[in-house]
């Protein structure tokens, strides 16, 4: 506990320097020099929920809405598969009406069907029922992103209108693990009225939930949010706020060294080699968005978001050069399971 907030206190450029070579070893004496790639498909902008820090929350009435057609995600997904990357991840806003839920499930059922099962599906489509998780995880979905945000309750409570549940969150991540998915988890760096402990416990509360993917990156203020421009105390600058986030990232690999970390788009929202960076202090997962440009500049979480007018291929390129300027090497039609993943299947069996 110590060792993690002094990690996350550091402030002595070597010694960071230090904690992130300590990190990027740990992660290749435990997981080797791959990096995994996972497609990311922004099918839908439509979202039910009302975040205070989200830019297509519910309220937002300015943002022009969509919805990916099914051809239209499975050739996204074509699209990765062709290209070698392991996975895709389909993301959108949360919405648990039945037309939705069962578009998700013909869109799991096709690509595997395309692929012969050989891409792995990661959805990250918010909190929705046991029945939905299972009906999704039947139809050949493996992989489950949710992320809790903040592991402080009061802090989660602060960030969300009073409809949207901290424990129905954990209810959600528990009955993803209890199904068989492989889960992750993730939260916001940087928040209003965040403290250093908030994130020496999220990363405590990763290890408890005995997560297998993790994906967390800077808050970035949307000015069409109620979370814009409050006070954040736990930052002065966003160097500041940058730099915390990768200690995120050394810190969480120390502690849990085969887990699959993700470095995120919004560190690359701060720094134009963020994502590289993230992969030098112990990241081992990119995500290069694989949406159609059409869409992109629609899908805002927060703004300054990079490569919205980019085409997939391009991000791919991109991406792939990125990944050799670190050293590390891009896994090519690997599938990526996260080891704590494979790990805990053994144990089972
Ligand atoms: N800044 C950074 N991340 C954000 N997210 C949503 N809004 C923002 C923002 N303003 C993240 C949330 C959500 C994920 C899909 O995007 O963590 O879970
Ligand atoms: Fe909840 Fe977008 S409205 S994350």
């Amino acid at each position: 506990m110590d060792h993690i907030k002094n990690i996350l206190l550091e402030s002595d450029a070597n010694q960071i320097r230090h904690i992130f070579h300590q990190a990027k070893d740990i992660k290749q004496n435990t997981l080797g020099h791959d990096v995994y790639l996972r497609g990311l498909v922004e099918l839908s902008n439509i979202c039910t929920k009302d975040c205070y820090y989200c830019g297509i929350r519910r309220s937002n009435t300015s943002v022009k809405r969509y919805l990916m057609a099914e051809d239209e995600i499975i050739s996204s997904a074509m699209f990765a598969f062709e290209k070698g990357f392991g996975s895709i991840v389909l993301q959108s806003g949360e919405r648990s009406d039945t037309k939705f839920l069962h578009l998700i499930e013909t869109v799991v059922e096709k690509i595997n069907y395309l692929t012969s099962r050989q891409l792995r599906i990661t959805l990250s489509l918010g909190e929705q029922s046991k029945d939905t998780y299972q009906r999704w995880f039947d139809a050949g979905a493996d992989r489950y992103l949710l992320r809790i945000e903040t592991s402080n309750e009061s802090l989660y409570n602060k960030i969300h209108p009073a409809n949207h549940c901290y424990n129905e969150r954990i209810n959600c991540l528990t009955a993803l693990k209890m199904i068989g998915y492989q889960v992750g988890t993730g939260v916001m760096i940087g928040l209003p009225y965040q403290t250093i402990n908030d994130l020496v416990n999220d990363i405590l509360f990763f290890k408890e939930m005995d997560i297998d993917m993790l994906g967390m990156g800077p808050f970035i203020e949307h000015s069409q949010t109620p979370l814009f421009g409050q006070p954040i105390d736990i930052v002065n600058s966003r160097l500041h706020l940058f730099e915390l986030s990768l200690k995120m990232i050394a810190a969480t690999r120390i502690v849990l060294p085969n887990i699959n970390i993700a470095a995120t788009t919004a560190l690359q929202a701060l720094d134009p080699l963020g994502r590289e960076k993230g992969i030098n202090a112990g990241a081992n997962v990119i995500m290069p968005n694989i949406s159609s440009p059409i869409y992109r500049k629609d899908y805002l979480l927060y703004e300054e978001k990079p490569c919205i007018n980019d085409l997939a291929d391009d991000c791919f390129d991109c991406v792939i050069k990125r990944i050799e300027l670190t050293g590390e090497k891009v896994a090519m039609f690997s599938n990526g399971d996260s080891l704590n993943f494979v790990n805990r299947q053994r144990r089972k069996t």
